[in-house]
């Protein structure tokens, strides 16, 4: 048995499957984020133990017998966010999410003092772990001479589990402090930022040993001192949960944040365009991602304040998309990195009417993330890498229209994995399997079976091409509100 955990942005899931990687048990328990003022985004730290504490004992209450059989621990989470420790490793504040903006100022200045293009690969954006601690340091002064380790969520949750402060090369690029090139850390990126290796976790791969469960929870779930795996960042997890581990391999994830997800043999950065690369969670291995920050957010926040579900938003579409909303929408509610890398940038509605309805909304916002999404392409082309085809997940993926839009937005042949798991869980137990047999075989990281192909329309896709240019000049026609 095998238990995997993922610590997503709205809630933490179990998931426990056995050698044949056939599901036994799943628990979930939700996470709120809280946003204390705009732009920003936070999670209490200890909400992300009591979630896992809760699935986890539900499953040992559940499926005792089969937990007591666990040979390793694989874990996956939101990437990217600030969790400040103390010398004792109580957290200090609240960690800043992935997706808040408060840092913008203080990724112009880290641009400055070191070359974080150059080494980290990417530019310095606010969702960023590296600009963060600045900001930290520039407003709670107190907080950050405190600061003894800096963890990203997933960590924090392994510190738990094991008392190891231990990072992956996934998620440690995400903090912008690792040598993405080498997979190690950056001495002079992290002192630009005012830190050193002393406030860093040890570096590992995502199928190293990180730790041994601590004998404590060993005992209050019934299970042996088992390996914690290296896990990965949610994004390196899901693809290779998808058998996305090798270059030519792509998957696009309609989650609440988009992400544009291809591999790379090898470290290949394209800054200009706000194109993401980090390495994957298997040696030797990178990636690139155009990540956009509200993809299914953008219909959550329409639910919101529609007072439908975002299953009934949906229901509200035609079963075959014939023609474009005719309306525009620009999903940056929470700013945008790809292309734009603006966390002040807003969101629009253009060109309403008097007949306009929510209909007509729920199109136009699914077609304008579909447009970000292209956007993406666009920027991932731009930096030598072509994609045609890509494995289409997340909660977004489940609308049938939503794809069609994507598919004829984008030029993506769309490909819907077969009924399955293939969520950060689930592979973060694969990540625990290899970690305990030491196996990366094409039978652990399988590629899923495709239920359905959808291929780009088209007649549609000529009458959505003219509204993508609408869509790419709508930005910088709008650039006073853009921050
Ligand atoms: C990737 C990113 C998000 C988070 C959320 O850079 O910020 O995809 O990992 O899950």
């Amino acid at each position: 048995m095998y238990l995997g955990l993922d610590i997503g942005t709205s809630g933490v899931k179990a998931m426990l499957v056995d050698e044949a990687f056939a599901t036994v048990a799943v628990a979930q328990a939700p996470l709120t984020v809280s946003r204390p003022q705009p732009g920003w985004s936070e999670q209490d730290p200890q909400d992300w133990i009591t979630a896992c504490e809760a699935a986890i004992s539900q499953i040992a209450a559940e499926h005792g017998a089969a937990l007591a059989g666990l040979k390793a621990i694989g874990l996956s989470g939101h990437m990217h966010g600030a969790t400040l420790l103390d010398a004792a490793d109580k957290p200090l504040r609240p960690c800043i999410m992935w997706n808040d903006g408060r840092s913008g100022q203080q990724c112009l200045e880290l641009e400055k003092r070191a070359d974080f293009r150059g080494i980290g690969g990417n530019i310095v954006m606010a969702g960023f772990t590296a600009p963060k601690l600045l900001w930290v340091a520039e407003n709670e002064p107190k907080i950050f001479e405190k600061t003894a380790k800096v963890l990203l969520p997933k960590d924090y949750v392994r510190l738990w589990l094991t008392g190891e402060h231990f990072a992956e090369m996934s998620d440690a690029a995400g903090t912008l402090w690792l040598d993405v090139a080498a997979r190690k850390w950056s001495d002079a990126l992290l002192a630009a930022t005012g830190l050193t290796r002393d406030h860093m976790p040890a570096l590992g791969e995502g199928a190293d040993v990180a730790g041994m469960l601590r004998a404590e929870l060993a005992e209050k779930w019934g299970v042996p001192r088992v390996p914690v795996a290296g896990g990965g960042g949610d994004n390196a997890a899901t693809a290779c949960g998808m058998g996305v581990t090798s270059p030519g391999t792509g998957f696009l994830s309609l989650g609440t944040s988009g992400v544009l997800f291809a591999v790379t043999d090898k470290f290949a950065p394209n800054t200009d365009e706000a194109v993401h690369a980090f390495c994957h969670a298997i040696p030797k291995t990178w990636h690139q991602m155009g990540v956009i920050l509200s993809a299914t957010d953008s219909l959550t926040w329409l639910s919101e304040i529609s007072g439908r579900s975002p299953a009934d938003l949906a229901g509200l579409l035609p079963p075959k998309i014939e023609a474009p909303s005719g309306i525009g929408f620009l999903p940056y509610l929470s700013g945008e990195r790809t292309p734009h890398n603006n966390p002040d940038a807003s969101g629009a509605f253009l060109g309403l009417r008097r007949v306009t309805g929510l209909p007509d909304l729920v199109k136009a916002t699914m077609e304008g993330v579909a447009m970000a999404f292209a956007d993406c392409v666009r920027a991932l082309r731009l930096a030598g890498t072509e994609i045609d085809a890509a494995y289409a997940v997340g909660g977004g993926a489940r609308s049938d229209q939503w794809l069609e839009i994507m598919a004829a937005v984008t030029g993506l042949t769309l490909l819907k994995p077969e009924d399955g798991d293939f969520g950060a869980a689930f592979v973060a137990a694969k990540l625990a399997v290899s970690c305990a047999t030491g196996d990366f075989s094409e039978e652990v990281f399988a590629k899923p079976r495709v239920d359905r192909e959808i291929v780009p329309d088209k007649e549609l896709a000529k009458k959505y091409a003219e509204h993508y240019q609408f869509y790419r000049d709508s930005y910088p026609a709008l650039a006073a509100w853009q921050g």
